[in-house]
């Protein structure tokens, strides 16, 4: 059997492998908590519900547009105008099986071999490989103070004449950081006058704490024409709890749109009408939610972090928003995979080793389930972590007894 080049040295994506071990585990009826997971526990809006099931007793389900239903076009044109203050028509808007999806088309559509795609690190686990997929070159931008925030030279000293593309995502999965105004601002003229595309992936755009709002980085902008080469991405995954429903989007000058809308036709047709219209309804729907998830969220961020605080040698950056904190454990292991190894296997607490982030040293850790169990698994972490702790744990009617050191 031959697989391509690129089949063989893509790498699974870690949160999804992890899901799945945690899965199995729990189905072997093991006490796992997964502090590795990247949903929420809220149910998706009443409104996506009714109208999806609406629509399913009609049982008239077909295909769409390849670029998505004018109802779902119209709510993100809504949507765009409301939280991007841009007026945009449905040539520049495409709606995708989720944020995934429109930014793998925008890749494709974008990228030629050898192209470079810049972002900053810590960075969400797909994106190098999906600038992969289109033969094209990921380069992570580290920030030279060691911070979670690159500056504009750090992004300045990185680019070529093969830079085709910077993503920025704010707040960030996994540091949970909001970038400041100044960096987007910097950003923004540094595409524009560089010819370069920006790629804003907005997915947790509103699940912001501590009063802080978005950027919007049209405020920055002066090309107000068809060639801007500004790409918002966006969806219903993240803020209206509705991963399992896969729509997103992405909006950009027509010519972008179109190549995206092109390739998506032959690749699948057209997102699930179906599901299209749940996200429709819900962005158009009562907003509660978006905002219930967020209070919730702030509040389960606030309890992990004093939480951390109280583990010797962690450091924590307190994140801005997102599901997640991204600690630094080094003090306890600098390899990340072996210490989330090893956590799994000695006390069933699943998490993310920071190096699928680009930095080694640190742990993903998820604050977007319950708190009771959130806490259960800090709990559990300090235990096998810190050698002061008592000798013997409780999980369930399973004891552990420590025998590392
Ligand atoms: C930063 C970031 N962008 C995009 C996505 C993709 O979202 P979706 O589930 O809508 O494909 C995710 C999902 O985890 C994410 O964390």
């Amino acid at each position: 059997m031959s697989i391509s080049t690129i089949g063989q040295s893509l790498k699974e994506s870690a949160t999804l492998r992890l899901n799945e071990i945690a899965s199995v585990l729990k189905a072997k009826g093991e006490a796992v908590i997964h502090l590795g997971g990247g949903e929420p526990k809220a149910k998706a809006p009443l409104d996506a519900l009714t109208a999806a099931a609406a629509m399913l007793n009609t049982g008239e389900i077909r295909y769409t547009p390849a670029d998505g239903l004018p109802i779902m076009k119209q709510a993100v044109i809504r949507y765009t105008e409301e939280f991007y203050n841009r007026k945009v028509l449905s040539d520049n808007v495409l709606i995708s099986a989720g944020g995934k999806q429109a930014l793998m088309m925008a890749f494709i559509a974008i990228l030629n071999p050898q192209d470079e795609v810049l972002y900053p690190a810590p960075y969400w686990v797909s994106y190098s490989e999906m600038v992969r997929l289109c033969h094209g070159v990921p380069v992570p931008v580290l920030a030279e103070d060691g911070s979670f925030e690159p500056n504009i030279r750090d992004f300045e000293k990185n680019i070529t004449s093969y830079t085709k593309a910077i993503i920025i995502n704010s707040p960030n999965n996994p540091s949970g950081v909001h970038y400041s105004k100044q960096l987007i601002r910097d950003i923004v003229e540094l595409c524009e006058k560089r010819g370069i595309y920006l790629l804003m992936d907005d997915l947790y755009h509103r699940l912001l704490f501590d009063g802080l709002k978005p950027h919007n980085p049209y405020d920055y902008s002066t090309d107000f024409t068809d060639n801007s080469k500004l790409i918002i991405l966006n969806g219903v995954s993240k803020m209206y709890a509705m991963t399992g429903f896969r729509i997103g989007w992405a909006v950009g000058n027509t010519k972008v749109i179109k190549a995206m809308r092109d390739i998506q036709g032959h690749m699948n047709s057209c997102p699930a009408a179906l599901l299209q219209v749940a996200a429709a309804a819900a962005i158009n729907g009562v907003q509660t939610g978006v905002e219930t998830l967020r209070m919730t969220l702030e509040n389960n961020r606030n309890v992990m972090i004093n939480q951390l605080k109280t583990f010797n040698g962690v450091r924590v950056t307190k994140p801005n928003g997102t599901y997640y904190c991204f600690a630094d454990f080094s003090a306890y292991e600098k390899d990340s995979r072996k210490l989330s190894e090893f956590l799994l296997e000695k006390v069933r607490v699943v998490t993310v080793p920071g190096i699928e982030f680009g930095m080694d040293g640190y742990l993903r850790l998820s604050y977007c389930g319950g708190i009771k169990e959130m806490l259960e698994g800090l709990d559990r972490i300090k235990w096998a972590l810190d050698p002061t702790s008592p000798n013997e744990l409780f999980i369930g009617e399973r004891k552990l007894v420590r025998d590392w050191v």
